[in-house]
């Protein structure tokens, strides 16, 4: 009996093929690699249904392997479709009810930017802007991989993806003017939409 729901990838909007300084060769082979997330985390799924519960083994074994390479599908799914959902716009500061949180939490705006860039300079794959519903606040947390160092029970909001493969084709080893370019495509729309869904409190 199969008890998992076998998911596909989101479409990828349109825009995302005008970023800019994110070319659109870039942006198509990205997207490869998330469809290529949500085709091993179908795929490990189903070879659970199967494995051998009884030879579980912290060395090796069926389980671990398929256990932990799907917390790295899964976080590869999560993190990109936050990427790709909120590029696309215009940049700039964030605005509305994000905004608003970035002053209360980080002062101003130019501390969270600064913040968020050297998070995203000190991480191997990732730096996210996530609300922590346990302290109440936004925090920016370093990612070195698909699935290192989430925190629980926080919301990401911002997923600034510092992976070689989102910025070697366009910048080669220059992070730094990556970084710059993703700050100009953000869509503060789509992020303050997430605030209004998960009812982010602001007051
Ligand atoms: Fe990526």
């Amino acid at each position: 009996m199969t008890t998992f729901v076998e998911i596909r990838p989101r479409e990828l909007k349109r825009s995302l093929y005008e970023l800019d300084g994110i070319s659109r060769t870039t942006i198509e082979a990205h997207y490869r690699l998330y469809q290529g997330y949500v085709a091993k985390r179908n795929e490990i799924l189903g070879k659970l249904e199967e494995v051998d519960l009884d030879g579980a083994n912290q060395v090796f074994s069926d389980v671990r392997a398929l256990k932990v390479d799907l917390t790295f599908a899964v976080g590869g799914i999560k993190n990109h479709e936050v990427y790709f959902d909120h590029l696309g716009g215009e940049g700039g500061s964030p605005e509305g009810a994000f905004g608003a949180l970035v002053e209360r939490d980080f002062g101003s705006v130019e501390r969270w930017r600064a913040d968020l860039t050297a998070s995203a300079m000190a991480g191997r794959g990732w730096a996210w802007s996530a609300y922590d519903w346990d302290e109440g606040r936004l925090f920016n947390y370093v990612g070195d991989a698909q699935n290192t160092f989430p925190v629980w029970n926080a919301t990401p909001l911002v997923a600034l993806d510092v992976y070689e493969h989102a910025y070697f084709l366009d910048y080669q080893t220059d992070r730094a003017a990556y970084i710059e370019a993703f700050f100009r495509n953000l869509d503060w729309t789509v992020v303050n939409g997430w605030m209004r869904s998960y009812r982010v409190p602001i007051g």
